[in-house]
């Protein structure tokens, strides 16, 4: 509670996987929402579920993230409402297209907009008031791809590598200010993600215990950002990779077994 009020949790790409489960497990710690995706039908069902389970408040806010102006829509919808936001959850993201891939720039360029741009902006237009109230949590959404540089189209990993690059800086500048970023690194998870992306084919030939549900990940992103861990990797299997992902000798190794033509 603050002043009198619960807390509320801004959370991007609250219709589906891991935002629709950071709705539900803020919601059963009694934080009210402001829900945010493209789909609103999805958007509805979900604060109609989240209200009757959990007797919070739950605001909707239908929004395409790819859009230059969606974060400062986004602001103004939270002002006018007279809604503080506590949580800011940056978690909407796509698979989205191999930087060479013969894709037009404007659709290259919408991708960057959602994964990079648009968490900047949200980071920049919603943490200073909490800095201000003494108080925040921020998880901005990244992935393992984002801890090793693979030959993996050079867009989906680099962007989330800039998230955690962004949320390791903004919590050292935010020090001692009572507002905590991390950034969570899950590896492969179950939820729409596969799916949207046409990779289901891919899904079923990775092995079953490389995937880990959304529960958990979800769990281990509040527990990080709660104890002020800049940047949570989750489940076992990827923690136990990530040391072997950060060492001098992986580079040179992924070097020589990636594919390629030598000139
Ligand atoms: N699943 C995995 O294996 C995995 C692993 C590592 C990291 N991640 C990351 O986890 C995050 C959540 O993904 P997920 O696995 O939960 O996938 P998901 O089930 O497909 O959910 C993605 C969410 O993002 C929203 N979204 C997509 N594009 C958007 C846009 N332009 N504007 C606003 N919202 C948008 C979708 O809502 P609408 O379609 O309604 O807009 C949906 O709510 C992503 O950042 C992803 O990169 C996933």
């Amino acid at each position: 509670m603050v002043e009198g009020r619960p807390r509320r949790a801004l959370i991007t790409g609250a219709s589906a996987g891991l935002g629709r489960e950071f709705a539900e497990q803020l919601a059963a710690r009694g934080v009210d929402l402001l829900l945010v995706a493209r789909r609103e039908e999805k958007l509805k069902e979900a604060a109609h579920a989240l209200v009757e389970n959990h007797g919070v408040d739950v605001a909707i806010c239908a929004a395409d993230l790819a859009e230059p102006a969606a974060p400062e829509a986004l602001e103004r919808f939270a002002r006018e409402r007279g809604l503080s936001v506590d949580w800011l959850v940056n978690n909407a993201g796509i698979a989205g297209p191999g930087l060479l891939d013969p894709t037009p720039w404007v659709d290259q360029a919408a991708f960057l907009q959602l994964m990079m741009v648009s968490v900047a902006e949200l980071c920049h237009r919603f943490v200073p008031a909490m800095r201000e109230r003494g108080y925040g949590r921020v998880i901005n959404v990244s992935s393992f791809a984002g801890r090793l540089a693979r030959p993996a189209g050079a867009n989906y990993g680099p962007a989330k590598a800039y998230l955690v690059a962004l949320s390791e800086e903004l919590a050292l500048d935010l020090k001692g200010s009572g507002v905590h970023v991390s950034a969570l690194c899950p590896g492969f998870v179950h939820t729409d993600f596969h799916e949207t992306a046409d990779l289901m084919e891919m899904k079923r030939g990775l092995p079953s215990w490389i995937w880990y549900d959304a529960a958990t990940v979800v769990r281990e992103g509040l527990a990080a950002v709660e104890g002020g861990k800049p940047i949570q990797v989750s489940g076992r299997l990827y923690r136990w990779l990530d040391p072997l992902a950060q060492s001098v000798w992986i580079r040179p190794l992924l070097k020589a077994l990636a594919p390629g033509r030598e000139s």
